[in-house]
């Protein structure tokens, strides 16, 4: 029969070391909050129980922590005492009868499903605690596990450790499973007895042991196990995370030149066969078809590149902007909401907001859509197979029907009928040998300046 399982995940500390005004868990890795990767894990590991327990911001954390797929529940914990304390605070889930209780920190983003799964295992191979670790060369400000004959005796804060336990490098990830039957007398027996007067969870491993149950440290990579406690931690957290997708990208056939200059989101989909070019930046919310090239230095962001369509170099993709097949947009252009056909092109110095572009459809080099007028926004229509000369205005609302034309320089403010040509300019003018006498002019003034 299958086991039970009920995640606690703890996101309640303070976040003191983050120096930050918001919980340390609402702090974005790949374009979205830390504690919303670690509960993808649980979902990942087929967990649908999860307590959450909960202190700063503790709304936003439930919210940035909601999934369709996993039945959370809240629960806060009013005083920081410690890991300890903080589990105990979801003992009424924990006492509606789980066979394995999962602890996890909101603090360890890289977390994937294969730890939590060997954590389970253990318990299922009769332990009464199972201890994620993980070996580091820079194991400071970690608790140490040691390790005697297969078991685990005991984890040792690195403020209450020994400077011969300091020289442990096998670390606890801070991901910990405890036999569900026995779990609330475990907890139970945690006291405060050490250096930082806290409740530490890990004191559980001996308590465990003392009782007559077995415990066991299950190695996994650091890589998984990373803990966020400052900057520079979620920087490196940050690195971690972009290396591992960039990775699963390119093996799945997608081309990066400098891969490590190349940035993803969370949620960025690229298919086979798309070549992303060094410097490019991708927000949340893009899906790029197969074919496609992103030239260097261009930023996406809740943005569809089509199949085969190029971008870039120097673009910048803004929500909405939906890209057909074949389409280009080129360096030093914007598009933001709106929809570039099959084939169009939109290939220099170009604004393109709020707008529909038809089928190739020719927006010459420094066009801007007008869409704004201070208040509202309003929509440009382009139709299909229509061409916009250069450093024209298109002040919307207003549409420029399929095959027409508009000149250049123009500022277009009425519709424009397909096959029309609009010209919303100064009609040109030629002054026969006026260059010359004004040349001369200018140069006798700046000569008799100088005497
Ligand atoms: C903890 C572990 C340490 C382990 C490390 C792994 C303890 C005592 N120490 O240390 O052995 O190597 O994680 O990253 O467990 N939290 C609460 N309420 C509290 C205190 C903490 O919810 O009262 C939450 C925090 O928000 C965080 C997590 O528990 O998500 C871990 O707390 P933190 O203070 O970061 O523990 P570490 O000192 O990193
Ligand atoms: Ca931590």
């Amino acid at each position: 029969m299958k086991r039970t399982c009920l995640a606690i995940v703890l996101a309640a500390g303070e976040s003191t070391r983050m120096k930050s005004s918001m919980s340390k868990v609402l702090h974005p890795v790949a374009g979205r909050p830390m504690i919303a990767h670690v509960v993808e894990a649980l979902a990942n590991a087929s967990i649908s129980s999860v307590a959450l327990v909960l202190g700063r911001d503790a709304e936003i954390v439930q919210s940035a922590a909601a999934r369709n797929d996993i039945s959370l529940s809240a629960f806060l914990q009013t005083e920081r005492l410690g890991t300890g304390h903080a589990v105990l605070a979801a003992k009424d889930a924990i006492a509606k009868g789980y066979d394995d209780i999962l602890v996890v920190f909101g603090d360890t983003p890289l977390i994937t499903a294969g730890p939590l799964l060997a954590a389970r295992k253990g318990l299922a191979d009769g332990n009464d605690v199972v201890v994620i670790g993980f070996q580091t060369a820079d194991p400071a400000g970690y608790g140490r596990l040691i390790v005697e004959d297969g078991a685990l005796v005991a984890i040792r804060e690195e403020k209450d450790a020994t400077a011969e336990e300091k020289k442990i490098t096998y670390c606890n990830g801070g991901l910990m499973a405890i036999n569900g039957a026995k779990a609330l007398e475990l907890l139970g027996k945690i006291g405060n007895a050490n250096a930082k007067g806290e409740y530490y969870l890990t004191d559980i491993v001996e308590i465990a042991r003392a009782a007559g149950g077995k415990a066991i440290a299950v190695e996994a990579p650091e890589t998984e196990l990373t803990g966020c406690n400052n900057r520079a931690e979620l920087a490196m957290i940050e690195a971690i995370w972009q290396k591992r997708r960039r990775h699963e990208l390119m093996v799945s056939g997608v081309s990066m030149i400098a891969p490590e200059t190349v940035f993803l989101a969370f949620d960025t989909q690229i298919a086979q066969d798309v070549l992303i070019e060094p410097n490019v930046v991708f927000g949340p919310g893009v899906t790029i078809e197969s074919g496609a090239i992103i030239h260097a230095f261009s930023h996406l962001e809740g943005a569809h590149v089509g199949a085969e369509a190029t971008v870039g170099p120097y673009a910048r993709l803004r929500p909405g902007a939906n890209l057909g097949p074949h389409s280009k947009v080129g360096n030093f252009c914007e598009v933001k909401k709106a929809e570039i056909g099959a084939g169009a092109k939109v290939n220099h110095l170009t604004y393109i907001g709020d707008a529909f572009v038809g089928e190739k459809t020719n927006i010459g080099a420094g066009t801007i859509t007008c869409n704004y007028d201070g208040v509202n926004k309003h929509i440009t229509r382009i139709g299909a197979n229509a061409f916009i000369g250069s450093n024209s205005s298109l002040v919307a609302p207003v549409s420029i029907g399929d095959g027409a034309l508009v000149a250049s320089g123009s500022v277009v403010t009425q519709d424009v009928p397909a096959d029309a040509v609009a010209f919303g300019r100064a009609r040109q003018e030629i002054k026969p040998g006026r260059a010359k006498i004004l040349r001369e002019r200018y140069q006798a003034e700046k000569a008799s300046r100088k005497k």
